[in-house]
């Protein structure tokens, strides 16, 4: 039985007011009833003083990634359900890809002012989210968008849902890369289409490597025309190159295949690397792309649900939304746009920081791996998801990689993605979420490396009789 790895609050109350404070220049004009109607809008009280949260982000201080925050009681996917998801109480939770760290300090405090005006009636996206979403494009990325091109979905797997089913018939073949995260296979399978699946392959250096061969001869044996891409890629962590990505477009462009672009993780390539929308390749790519981005990885605003759709093509985005409407779905979530917006407007530098911390993680766990027999990272150039290659492990100590989840769950106490789940490839690997404090990392480092070698140690007393046997 493992301890609980005991959290410590340390975000101070005063800095929760101070930020409440910076949220609300405006607070006498909204809680005036007397004020005249127009002066009690957000949007006047903060162009009379020019004080908008959107445009004075507070400073950004890196040490904040090491606060450890208490998540429990929360009603947090990550840390409040083992129990009722079958894993051991107590455990160590580095699984789903949301991070154990306060947002950007200008998201909270655009949230507090636009939570202060209480009124939280239907919303669209207006002109400053427009210009917000764009001008993040551009910056980061050089990429010229249209607002005109933006659905906004509450979420990017909804949408490549919805892609594939405005854009093949049941029964038809959609091109996935495997290992990839495992709602690819389930959006396609789930809509009653089928999935061909083609492998990625390892290089002599351990990075994954796309097959344009086997994609191209996938694509001639079943006629598929679509295709959902990972960039960067969950859970082996390749920020594609912009090379890689025109050699892709020109295999999908000569067939005829549209590209369902996940770039949920695209603001998350590491320092050293930058992320190529797949789109950006040029006109007549854009043309046959739908690009499913959000700020809800980078930012760690999942539980807002939002996500903008980009399509610049009027055909593929008019199938899109004809999709969209059979849901139901229309206005959405004020509080996702209102994070949205100033996590594009003033989260810049604490993006940047963010991804300095998580390289910084990525070398630590590296570090620490040397010292942890046959589990080694695979080269990872963006997301905060390490895979980890366990393979060596499981044979010295003579296990299959149906045990691996069993070792890391009951032995070192970790829930972990087991590498299973994402498909054909993933045997044998488990997948690590870094976007933590140090203390936290360490914690699960420390219990991979105990057990480990306790498993280790077992199977080599046991030599020559059989197999391992597992605590429970
Ligand atoms: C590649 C990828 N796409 C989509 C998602 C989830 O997107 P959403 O929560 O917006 O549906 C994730 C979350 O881990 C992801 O890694």
């Amino acid at each position: 039985m493992h301890a609980h790895l005991t959290p410590v609050t340390t975000t101070s109350d005063s800095r929760r007011s101070a930020d409440l404070d910076d949220a609300c220049p405006g607070r006498p004009a909204l809680a005036s009833t007397s004020a005249p109607a127009a002066a009690s809008s957000p949007a006047a009280a903060f162009s009379s003083t020019g004080r908008s949260p959107f445009s004075t982000a507070p400073a950004v201080e890196a040490s904040s990634f090491n606060v450890v925050p208490d998540r429990r009681g929360t009603a947090s996917l990550k840390w409040d359900f083992a129990v009722e998801r079958g894993r051991p109480e107590g455990v160590l939770p580095l699984w789903v890809a949301d991070m154990d760290h306060a947002t950007a300090p200008a998201v909270t405090s655009a949230l507090l002012w636009r939570t202060r005006h209480g009124i939280f009636g239907y919303s669209e996206p207006d002109d400053a989210y427009n210009a917000a979403l764009t001008g993040w494009f551009s910056r980061r990325y050089g990429w010229q968008v249209e607002a005109a091109w933006n659905t906004v979905t509450p979420g990017v797997v909804p949408a490549l849902a919805l892609a594939v089913r405005a854009l093949t018939a049941p029964g038809e073949a959609v091109l996935i890369e495997e290992p990839v995260y495992y709602p690819f296979r389930e959006v396609v399978e789930d809509n009653g289409r089928t999935v061909a699946a083609v492998p990625l392959v390892r290089d002599a250096n351990g990075v994954y490597r796309r097959d344009l061969a086997a994609l191209e001869s996938t694509i001639e044996a079943t006629g598929s025309r679509l295709l959902l891409l990972c960039n960067p890629h969950n859970p082996v962590g390749r920020v594609w190159s912009r090379d890689e990505l025109a050699a892709l477009d020109e295999v999908a462009a000569r067939h005829g295949v549209v590209v369902v672009s996940d770039e949920i993780h695209a603001d998350l390539a590491l320092p050293g690397f930058a992320t190529t929308p797949f789109a950006s390749l040029g006109r007549a790519t854009a043309a046959r792309t739908i690009t499913c981005t959000s700020p809800s990885k980078s930012f760690n605003l999942a539980g807002l649900q939002v996500a903008n759709i980009l399509i610049a093509d009027a055909h593929l985005r008019e199938a899109f939304r004809r999709e969209l409407a059979t849901t139901g779905y229309s206005q959405p979530n004020v509080l996702g746009l209102t994070a949205c917006r100033a996590a594009y407007e003033g989260g810049e530098a604490w993006l940047d920081a963010l991804r300095e911390h998580i390289a910084a993680a990525r070398a630590h766990v590296e570090a620490r791996l040397e010292r942890i027999e046959g589990v080694e990272a695979a080269p990872c150039e963006g997301t905060y998801l390490l895979w980890l290659d366990c393979s060596g492990f499981l044979q010295t100590a003579g296990l299959t990689p149906d045990e691996l989840d069993d070792v890391m769950l009951h032995e070192a106490g970790l829930w972990l993605d087991d590498g299973r789940i994402f498909g054909a490839g993933g045997e044998g690997f488990t997948r690590i979420n870094v976007a933590c404090p140090r203390a936290t990392l360490d914690a699960a480092l420390d219990r991979l490396e105990a057990a480990v070698a306790a498993v280790t140690a077992r199977a080599a007393e046991r030599a020559g009789r059989g197999r391992v046997a597992l605590s429970a």
